[in-house]
């Protein structure tokens, strides 16, 4: 196919992303950053964690591996509150099974609203992270370190706390969700950052080695001690 035509098409349907998609993902980012401008009021998102997420979260925000709910203790709150809006607008959809009991969690009109996101958000990141989450089967630990440190850590982090604007902390995280999501971003479930590649994410055997490697390291602060 010649150049120009290739280009026409890639313009096209980038023009029909925008026109999809364009508008839910702007809902999401204004909610965003009304939220990201308020006071936080933390004692108010432990009120509202404890009414409204606890039951899938859990009392330590830990998540649970086997349920695939995330872990949110020591999450970075610029990226929190940007998926709690997502999920709000509908800009994240989440899994086939798990997406409608987020998006519905987030739907009473006392968590719908930006002093709700900042103060959950505000709150979550600064709880102990699990220090115990769900690991894979350790058999391919270095081939996951090094294709995370060649191809992730750069915004990420190299331990995995998150570096960029925007990146999640992945330390620590459930191995059975992270995979979960890495699957979800090479299938185009979810969104990954803008202006990374799918085949970058890695073959399904390093997804695995990468998620477990993951599940394996530790955020500062994290209970349990520093494995
Ligand atoms: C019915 C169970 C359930 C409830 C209730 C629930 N969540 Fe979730 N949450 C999930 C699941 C499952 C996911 C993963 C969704 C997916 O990607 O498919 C998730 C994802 C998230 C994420 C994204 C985490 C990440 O690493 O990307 C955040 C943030 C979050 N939840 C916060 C909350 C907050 C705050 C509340 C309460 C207002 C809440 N959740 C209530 C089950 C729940
Ligand atoms: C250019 C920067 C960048 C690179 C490189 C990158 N990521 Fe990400 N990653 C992000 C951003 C930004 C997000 C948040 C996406 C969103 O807003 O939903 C993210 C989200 C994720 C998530 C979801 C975490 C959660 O809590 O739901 C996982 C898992 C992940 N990345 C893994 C990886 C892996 C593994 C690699 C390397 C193969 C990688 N990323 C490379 C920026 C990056």
């Amino acid at each position: 196919m010649p150049h120009e035509d290739r280009l026409r098409r890639a313009l096209r349907g980038l023009l029909l992303a925008c026109a999809l998609f364009g508008p839910v993902a702007a809902a999401a980012e204004d909610l965003a950053r009304d939220a990201a401008a308020l006071r936080a009021d933390v004692p108010h998102g432990v009120v509202l964690y404890f009414k409204h997420c606890v039951s899938c979260h859990g009392r330590q925000a830990w998540g649970d591996g086997i349920r695939v709910i995330p872990a949110l203790a020591g999450q970075r709150e610029p990226y929190i509150i940007a998926q709690l809006a997502g999920f709000i607008s509908g800009a994240r959809q989440g899994s086939a099974v798990h997406g409608p009991a987020m998006h519905d969690a987030l739907q009473p009109p006392d968590v719908k609203r930006a002093q709700a996101l900042r103060d959950l958000g505000a709150w979550l990141a600064q709880t102990a992270p699990n220090g115990a989450p769900e690991e894979g089967a350790g058999q391919a630990l270095a081939a996951g370190k090094r294709a995370y440190a060649e191809g992730c850590a750069g915004c990420h982090g190299t331990d995995g706390a998150g570096t960029l604007e925007g990146t999640p902390a992945l330390a620590g995280q459930h191995y059975s969700y992270l995979l979960t999501q890495l699957r979800g971003f090479t299938a185009g479930i979810r969104t990954h950052a803008a202006g990374t590649d799918k085949a970058a994410l890695g073959t399904p055997d390093q997804q695995q080695a990468m998620a477990d490697y993951l599940s394996r390291l530790r955020l500062r602060g994290a209970a349990g001690g520093d494995k």
